[in-house]
């Protein structure tokens, strides 16, 4: 499958060597994108809260090669090689390069780091791919005689990204971002995420999340394997029905503020996507007691305070605990009293609704 409209024409500048660093942030998704067909194309249409303070901040050097025979680079984690990221970067270059022909003309030299520790269980593949995306289109666009828009970088860094981790996609941008093909929503697609199009109600503008980090070892089972286990899955077609209609009634809920129903979505998405995994064949649990301790704590907090805080899960243990900013006081408290004795080691991250990647220099 080629996807001509993202192939420039020609390149006919020259550019022997430079650097470009960029930062991306992770995301959260509302509606969840869990099982994909191939080429990362989702089953189903997602919409995601952008973060702000969970970022990678990659820095990509590049200069130019002898031969183009190859893919040649190095990678590097707070400056320590890293030779165990190479067989993901080498996937993601084999699958981009009809789409960036310039990438086995260059040596690079991928230098990364997180804002979060690297080992809290958060997944750092949706900000390292759109970050290392958007740097490559630096380079494309420096490479490139005809102007390029903002427009065309960033939907294309949004497509490339996909084609790394498919939630990566989803991190361009803030601050809600829809990816995936839905008949309410003009413009989406299935091979890039784009700005949430429709009106949001001031409830939820800098909306809260802190992540509760309550296992912060390897996942058992890798996302990858859990999406392939939506192929023949009982439940699978009921699911991706599920998810367009969540979306669809996401719609009015951000448009008229909605906070309960925004609740109720949102909690059903996260306990749904874990229901999936429990009862996919083979079968797999990602909770940890913990986690669901958080839950209850959270469910018993709401009835008693009439809070609007939530909460919402990814593919793993830790707990996103969801909140206007009008909240934010009080749910803090909360959290110190109530759930930090559920984190491992007491470790937490307090992150926000943000807008997406940041170009932080640029040399060439
Ligand atoms: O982008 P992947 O392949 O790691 O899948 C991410 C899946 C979830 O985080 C569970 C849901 C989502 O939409 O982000």
């Amino acid at each position: 499958m080629i996807e001509k409209q993202f192939i420039l024409k020609s390149y006919s500048k020259t550019l022997e060597n430079g650097s470009f660093t960029w930062s991306s942030p992770s995301n959260i998704a509302l509606v969840k994108y869990w099982g994909k067909k191939e080429h990362q194309i989702p089953e189903n249409p997602s919409v995601s809260f952008t973060l702000n303070t969970c970022k990678t901040i990659t820095k990509l050097s590049f200069s130019k090669k002898e031969n183009d025979n190859e893919f040649s680079f190095e990678v590097y984690l707070d400056d320590e090689k890293k030779d165990d990221f190479k067989p993901k970067i080498e996937t993601f270059f084999k699958r981009i390069e009809s789409y960036l022909p310039f990438l086995k003309a260059y040596h690079f030299k991928i230098e990364t780091s997180n804002t979060f520790p690297h080992s809290s269980g958060i997944a750092s593949s949706a900000s390292g791919m759109s970050a290392l995306a958007m740097c490559l289109m630096s380079i494309e666009r420096s490479l490139s005689e005809v102007e390029v828009t903002d427009n065309y970088v960033t939907q294309k860094a949004s497509f490339l990204a996909r084609l790394g981790s498919g939630s990566a996609c989803r991190s361009l941008e803030g601050d809600l971002v829809v990816w995936g093909k839905h008949d309410k929503i003009d413009g989406s697609s299935d091979l890039f995420g784009v700005k949430y199009p429709f009106e949001v109600h001031q409830n939820f503008k800098n909306y809260n999340d802190t992540i509760l980090l309550v296992d912060k070892g390897e996942k058992q089972v890798s996302s990858t394997v859990g999406h392939n286990l939506m192929h023949n899955h009982p439940f699978a077609k009921e699911r991706f029905k599920q998810a367009h209609k969540n979306l669809s009634d996401l719609i009015n809920v951000f448009k008229i503020g909605d906070l309960k129903a925004f609740i109720s979505i949102v909690e059903s998405e996260a306990l749904t996507l874990h229901a999936m995994m429990m009862t996919s064949m083979p079968y797999f649990i990602l909770m940890k007691p913990n986690t669901l301790e958080i839950i209850n704590k959270i469910w018993t907090f709401r009835k008693e305070t009439h809070s609007n805080v939530c909460f919402t899960l990814d593919a793993g243990a830790n707990v996103h605990v969801l909140y206007p900013e009008n909240e934010t006081e009080l749910v803090n408290e909360f959290i110190k009293s109530e759930l930090v004795a559920y984190c491992q080691n007491g470790h937490y991250i307090c992150d926000r609704i943000g807008f997406g990647a940041k170009q932080l220099t640029m040399e060439n």
